[in-house]
Order: C-alpha cells, then structure tokens, then sequence
C-alpha cells in the first residue's frame, strides 16, 4: 500500500483506540448486507464509533449500511465489528474500499472476516444459508494494491478458519465468490460466463478488503449468506429491497456463527 493510506489507516486505529480505551484487538468482523443483528451475537458491546468521526472514513451510501464501527467483548478478546463497509461502486476508489480493513489491522485484528450478501449460481447453495468463500475471482478490474506489490493470493481465505468455522456447523458449504464492480446486478449471459469460470457465488464487495489483509499477513475467512438465486437462473427478477429482507431473516441464525468463529480466533 501507499505510505499515506498507511498512515491514514494507523491514525484511524490510533484514534479508534483512544475512543474504545482498548489497546489491541484479536480480530475484526466486517458485516455485510443484512448481518448487523448477527453482530449481537459476538459478545458484549463497548464502545461504538461512526465510522466518519474517524481519518479516511467515507459515509456509506447504501441502505442497510449504517457505517460504525463497534467494539465487542468476546470472553476474554477485544472484537472490532464493522458494521457497514464502502463498495467500489460508490465511485471512491479501492483504497476507500480496503479503508476499514486496513485500521482494524493496524489496530491489532490479525484476522478478518468478511461477510457479504451474495447471489448463487449453484442450486445446491439455497437462499438463507451462510456459505464459506473457498477462494475468490477478482472481476472487479481493481486492485487495491499499488506499483510492483506481488502479493501470494495461493490461500487468500484461510483453510484452517474454514475448518473452524465448519466444526461449528459441519454442514456449512463452500463456494467460489465472483466478485464484480457493480452496482447493476448482473446479466443472465454474465451469470452463464461466471459458472463457466468455475464461481458458486457472485456479490460486489470482499474481494478487495480480502487482497488487502493479506498483503498486511492477516488471516481471512469470508462468508456469504446467499440472498437470492442469481440472474436467469429462476423466474423472478432481482430487487436490493429482497436481498436485505432474506439477509435480515437468516443473519440471526448466522450470529451463533460468527460468535463459534470468534471464540477459536
Ligand atoms: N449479484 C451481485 N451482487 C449480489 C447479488 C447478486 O445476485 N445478491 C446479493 N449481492
């Protein structure tokens, strides 16, 4: 990363620190479209600050986004919860995107876990259930990476996370995630192209802030809740106002994942 957005991001930790009155944190969880209320699940809440009293931030454009950034307690670890997140499509560019990943690292999380809202393009991931991202495929045509950074992308989301969070639901599937700039869903054409790609899932968000915790070493696990069947492939037209809807109803489910998860990080 730049020197300044690696200055930005140790002074957003900084100041994020001194509000929160924690020191280091163990781990950060970004929530995506719908999972807020899983958040209450994580353990004890501190602390929370929005995300714009804080260097760097943009205000979240998208409803179901409030843009704050919490501190939980979770047994005997700090949890930073990111409740909202900046996408490519606002127009800010991958360096706004990869923002709130970057400070909570620099901030002490050595793992991150990136939840999204996602479409699926395999019948065998049904609306409503959480799926873990075995890899990615970065169609966004960003990096937030910048001049000759050869960052290894060989195991970009963790095997052993995986494993985690698969002992606390063995049935929990995985899925490549087709990540695209967006904001137009996709295409049925499109939609054929991914599957012949080899994606599971398509969404617009995590591929990014995943390449940039691991140019920093952290540890990723990424999570989909599948929103809805992707273009073309049912008989129904996609509507955002649905995928916040069935996020809202299966992301309390989801909790008592998230809360297995932060309990082994
Ligand atoms: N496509 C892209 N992004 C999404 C979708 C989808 O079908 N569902 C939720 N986010």
């Amino acid at each position: 990363m730049t020197t300044e957005a690696l200055q930005t991001a140790q002074r957003a930790a900084d100041e994020l620190r001194s509000h929160t009155g924690v020191d280091s944190y163990k781990a950060a969880f970004v929530m995506g479209s719908g999972w807020a209320p899983g958040a209450d699940a994580l353990g004890e809440e501190g602390t929370e600050v929005p995300m714009s009293a804080l260097p760097g931030f943009r205000p979240p454009a998208v409803t179901g986004h409030p843009g704050r950034i919490r501190s939980v307690r979770s047994g005997d670890r700090d949890m930073l919860v990111l409740l909202g997140r900046t996408h490519l499509y606002e127009g800010h560019g991958p360096a706004a995107v990869v923002h709130g990943v970057r400070t909570a690292i620099a901030a002490g999380a050595s793992t991150v876990v990136l939840t999204n809202a996602a479409g699926s393009l395999d019948r065998e991931l049904t609306v409503g259930s959480p799926v873990l991202i075995a890899d990615h495929i970065n169609l966004t045509g960003a990096s937030p990476l910048d001049g000759a950074n050869f960052v290894d992308l060989s195991e970009t989301y963790s095997a052993s996370l995986r494993a985690v969070a698969r002992e606390a639901n063995a049935e929990l599937r995985e899925g490549v995630y087709a990540a695209m700039r967006g904001p137009q869903f996709e295409t049925p054409a499109e939609i054929r192209m991914l599957r012949a790609m080899g994606a599971d899932l398509v969404g617009m968000s995590t591929a990014l802030e995943a390449v940039a915790a691991r140019e920093q070493g952290a540890s990723v696990l990424g999570i989909s809740l599948v929103t809805n069947v992707a273009a073309g492939l049912s008989d129904h037209p996609l509507d955002h106002h649905e995928v916040l809807e069935t996020g809202r109803d299966a992301a309390a489910d989801a909790g008592g994942l998230l809360a297995a998860i932060a309990a082994k990080v």
